[in-house]
């Protein structure tokens, strides 16, 4: 069973692709990790994200890089939205993505194009939104227990950029595949998130 999860920033869809996984017991790949390690390794070169040849020539980053704390960083958050605007970007890490999808037993992805570009055959395919307000909330929440110094504001104007880039690039956009089952977050704690994406699995499979 292939499990596509698909979301805007901050709704949740990381939380609710590792549950998943869990309960069925599948492997999971957090995908946008994969755009922020091309980010990371521009930012760690010097090089310009708005480049393709400079960020194509980042997305050949060494393995170590994945596990670098900062790339769970809201500015290598932008900077992974930049570089993933490039084709010759996402063309060098699709295959790595389709592989671990194809793998015997099933897996859950989670990103942006998972339903749409990546797997568009998989059995599952969710979208998991939520509104701006409830994501701005979220991350500041998330960023304050981490200690991180920054504003409500200055988080909501980065997660109103990233989802206007995300949304509007032409390789890729962030959009529900037609078939999606849209789970939208805003009204739900975590763990009626969780309850109501697993029966939404249970319901498509
Ligand atoms: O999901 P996350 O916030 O970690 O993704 C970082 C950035 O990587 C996104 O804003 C998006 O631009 C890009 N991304 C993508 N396609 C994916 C996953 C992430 O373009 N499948």
């Amino acid at each position: 069973m292939i499990v596509a999860v698909d979301g805007p920033t901050a709704s949740g869809k990381g939380t609710l692709a590792r549950a998943i996984a869990a309960y069925f017991g599948l492997p999971y790949l957090d995908t946008g990790l994969l755009y922020r390690a091309v980010g990371r390794q521009v930012q760690l070169a010097g090089t310009n994200p708005d480049s393709a040849a400079d960020a194509l020539a980042a997305a050949d980053f060494p393995d170590a890089l994945l596990s670098d704390p900062e790339l769970r960083s809201e500015a290598i958050g932008g900077f992974a939205s930049r570089v993933s605007i490039h084709p010759q970007v996402r063309a060098a890490l699709l295959e790595r993505q389709r592989a671990f999808a194809q793998q015997a037993g099933g897996a859950v992805l989670d990103g942006r194009d998972i339903g749409t570009v990546i797997c568009p055959d998989a059995d599952v395919k969710l979208f998991v939104t939520a509104s701006l307000d409830a994501r701005a909330d979220r991350r500041f929440a998330e960023m304050q227990s981490q200690g991180r110094e920054i504003t409500r504001e200055e988080i909501h104007a980065q997660i109103e950029r990233r989802d206007e880039r995300d949304m509007n690039r032409k390789d890729a956009p962030l959009k529900p595949a037609p078939d999606a089952f849209v789970l939208d977050t805003t009204a739900l704690g975590k763990d009626a998130a969780i309850a109501a994406a697993i029966e939404a699995v249970e319901q498509a499979r």
